[in-house]
């Protein structure tokens, strides 16, 4: 395949970049069909794009590319179950696990809808006798707290999830434990009920050594306290290597299933969302799940101009491949989305974060954006004075919704006018001729205005997109996932790299388990980097004394 930078389409990007760099945003807006021309309606929700150095010969440029990259027909070939994730020879079929009762998807040409349905039962009756009291710990008592163990794909999912949705809660407590630092199981155990903690152990592999440790040390808690029996009823795993799950003692009708066909970081739709379905109930589960069936058909039908995950992923390489901008802030105006951005981190960053293209060349073109961010209420107080008048360039997602889930009266209106308001500080900016007017009408002296000035000076032209739900709701939680999923798929394909691997991450968890050992060992370190030796070298200094 030609490198993408060959193309004639990548070729006439750079050149209406070139020709946009020149161009304020604001001034686009003279044009007073710009609202409707740059915005597209989406599940449950608007997408605003219209407050970016684009303009329409710009965006048929972008979906020109789209086009030439084959997007369409990739997509195609991921729903039909091929090994789309080619370097582990997998399909990816996240998308069957919410997918419409008559599509019977396939994955490597075996059908997998009975499989899904089975563990969806399988998950509802679980959920149902816990939340419902009839599943008891090994006293007899009902569960009043769930602790969920699980790290990256098999944890941000569920927790981002739960706390959107907590207004939905009526389980037992959720508690999520990650971090192999033992101050967070210590602390979560501390305040527990053995006889009423059940734990949940969700590991793709079974393998993920926080994840191991995490539930070692709960279970050696729990048996201290109940014995060996009540493992049985207080132990669940989700994964897809169940030997290893029964090893830990867990009995098999305690085991719900994962599938290779569905990667660690798009899996909150399997039975890695059991912590949802015990925490909200599996009918809000379901209706996740039906939100996210809506951003499914949108994506895989609506043609490319009006396809918004499309325009999202064509945003993003115009952004970090034409304007020089490799980062991107998610910015939630709602609590509900506290944890999404460290969700769509994961998501993003694991997923494109690559350095060759699928047949294994070079890419000669950056890839993956640096997806971070935070409430954007608690950004202005923090890292906004960088976004107004720094000297990087940040993509910028703003995220809120209509209706408020709760709002006293006047702070849903105070954070949405705070949502806007920001849109158009780093859009229009305030020149020099503003700002001294402001000074002086203030009263400062002329000497005084003239060294103000270039502080206060915004230049703007900053672009950004805002995603107005119309309410947090499961449905629409589960689309605005959905849709920032397939955003991922079509900038991997825009990039020609494989979305779906993570080798990137492997190195570093090789190498844990020697050095482990060296930090408990009493030779001297063997085959270290003098950097390594040394701090192994204080550490155990501090730890022997
Ligand atoms: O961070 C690497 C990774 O392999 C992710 O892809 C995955 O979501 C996470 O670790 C957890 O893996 P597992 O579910 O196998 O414990």
């Amino acid at each position: 395949m030609t490198c993408r930078t060959q193309l004639p389409e990548w070729q006439n990007l750079a050149q209406h970049a070139q020709r946009l760099k020149k161009q304020r945003i604001a001034d686009l807006f003279e044009d007073s069909s710009r609202f409707d021309a740059f915005s597209r309606p989406m599940p449950f929700g608007l997408y605003d794009f219209s407050k970016t150095l684009l303009d329409q010969p710009a965006l048929e440029a972008l979906l020109a590319l789209a086009r030439k990259a084959g997007v369409e027909g990739e997509r195609a070939r991921m729903l039909a179950g091929e090994p789309f994730n080619a370097t582990e020879q997998r399909a990816v079929q996240h998308m069957a696990l919410r997918a419409a009762a008559d599509r019977h998807p396939h994955a490597l040409g075996q059908p997998v809808q009975p499989q899904i349905d089975a563990e969806l039962g399988k998950m509802e009756q679980f959920s149902d006798q816990v939340r419902q009291g009839r599943w008891r710990g090994y006293s007899g008592k009902q569960i009043t707290d769930v602790v969920a163990i699980g790290i990256g794909g098999s944890n941000l999912g569920p927790q981002m999830v739960c706390e959107a949705l907590a207004s939905y809660a009526e389980g037992p407590a959720l508690h999520f434990v990650s971090n192999v630092d033992g101050v967070q199981i210590s602390r979560t155990l501390a305040a527990l009920d053995p006889q009423t903690t059940l734990f949940v152990v969700s590991s793709k592999t079974f393998t993920t050594r926080e994840t191991m440790a995490n539930a070692a040390t709960a279970r050696r808690w729990l048996v201290a306290h109940g014995g060996e029996a009540a493992v049985a009823q207080h132990f669940v795993a989700v994964t897809s290597a169940v030997d290893k799950a029964r090893a830990m003692g867990i009995s098999p009708d305690n085991i719900f299933a994962m599938w290779d066909w569905v990667g660690g970081r798009f899996s909150l739709w399997s039975a890695i969302g059991l912590p949802i379905a015990l925490y909200l109930g599996m009918p809000i589960f379901r209706q996740i799940l039906a939100g996210a069936r809506v951003a499914d058909e949108h994506f895989t039908d609506a043609p490319l101009e009006q396809n918004v995950p499309v325009l999202m992923a064509l945003l993003g390489v115009w952004h970090i491949n034409f304007l020089g901008m490799p980062t991107h802030a998610i910015l939630p105006y709602d609590q509900a989305l506290k944890y999404l951005p460290a969700y769509l981190q994961q998501a993003e960053m694991e997923s494109n974060g690559k350095s060759v293209t699928r047949t294994g060349n070079p890419v000669a073109y950056d890839t993956g954006a640096i997806v971070w961010g935070q409430l954007g209420i608690d950004g202005q107080h923090a890292f906004y004075q960088l976004l107004h008048q720094g000297t990087h360039e940040v993509a910028l997602d703003f995220i809120g919704s209509a209706v408020p889930v709760a709002a006293p009266e006047g702070h849903h209106e105070q954070l949405l006018a705070n949502m806007f308001a920001q849109t158009q500080a780093l859009m229009n900016g305030c020149d020099v001729d503003a700002v001294r007017k402001d000074l002086l009408a203030r009263g400062y002296n002329l000497d005084a205005v003239e060294q103000l000035v270039p502080h206060k000076v915004h230049r703007g032209n900053r672009g950004s997109c805002t995603f107005l739900l119309d309410k947090i709701t499961p449905a629409s939680l589960g689309s605005l996932v959905a849709l920032y999923e397939h955003k991922i798929f079509v900038q991997g394909v825009l990039w020609d790299v494989c979305s779906f691997d993570q080798w990137g991450v492997e190195l570093g968890k090789q190498l844990i388990a020697g050095l482990e050992q060296q930090l408990t060992g009493t030779e001297p370190p063997q085959g270290q980097d003098s950097s390594t030796t040394g701090l192994i070298n204080y550490y155990r200094k501090l730890s022997h004394s």
